[in-house]
């Protein structure tokens, strides 16, 4: 399958393509320079210019899922991040549907919907992410939605746990980047994932098992 990463030049979105390739995918990297593109083709991944920011859907036209892994990240004002992380990602969404590409998985955060469970300093990330979580919900379209908790640069070990609410306060549990990838690209291999929100740390259960008993 085609599958389109929003975010691909970004530390977990670059990690999703290796796992894409390995699966029998054709991945293709949403970025927003033409100089990120040579790093994108030695990765495996097409390059497809892009922004969340501006109309998408020539970027998405053809494929068959997208994976969101894109944010305006922590060095930009609450401005940037209702723009990308809530106006993009519902623009993005609403594309697809449009387009008809049906299999959209999200990367979120864990404590979304749940502000009590995160400091202040994250609160208007995760009212943002709120809002495009229920756009998404809400939808037409096959979704999985993936809520991890603080991601580390930490090499992956493969095992995770999984809950729809794992309790925690947000930034009180970790998983790599790594294994957040090998969740999100998982997720297309496991139908069963379609209609799912879950919050996701490190653990003990491989990820494959721990997608096959959701
Ligand atoms: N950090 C955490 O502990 C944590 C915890 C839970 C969830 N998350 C979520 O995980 C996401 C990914 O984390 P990460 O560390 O991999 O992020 P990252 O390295 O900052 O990557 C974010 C990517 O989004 C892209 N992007 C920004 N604005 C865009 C736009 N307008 N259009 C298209 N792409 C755009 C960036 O493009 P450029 O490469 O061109 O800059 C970058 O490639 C975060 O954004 C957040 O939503 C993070």
């Amino acid at each position: 399958m085609d599958v389109l990463i929003v975010g691909a030049n970004g530390k977990t979105g670059r990690l999703i393509i290796p796992l894409l390739l390995e699966a029998g995918h054709r991945p293709r990297a949403m970025i927003r320079l033409e100089s990120q593109s040579e790093d994108m083709l030695a990765l495996g991944a097409e390059p497809v210019l892009g922004d969340l920011e501006a109309p998408l859907e020539a970027v998405v036209r053809g494929h068959g899922a997208v994976i969101f892994a894109a944010g305006s990240g922590s060095k930009t004002g609450p401005e940037k991040t209702v723009d990308v992380d809530q106006i993009g990602a519902i623009s993005l969404i609403d594309t697809c549907l449009a387009e008809n590409c049906r299999r959209f998985v999200m990367l979120s955060s864990m404590a979304t919907g749940a502000p009590e469970r995160a400091p202040q300093k994250l609160h208007h990330f995760l009212a943002a992410k709120a809002i495009a979580d229920a756009h998404l919900s809400a939808s037409a379209l096959d979704a999985t939605i993936v809520r991890p908790g603080y991601l580390s640069d930490d090499a992956g070990t493969g095992r995770i746990r999984i809950a729809e609410d794992l309790g925690q306060i947000a930034g009180g549990g970790h998983i790599s980047r790594e294994d957040t990838a090998r969740i999100l690209a998982a997720c297309l291999d496991h139908p069963n994932t379609i209609g799912a929100c879950f919050e996701a740390l490190a653990g003990d259960t491989p990820v494959a098992d721990a997608l096959a008993a959701l």
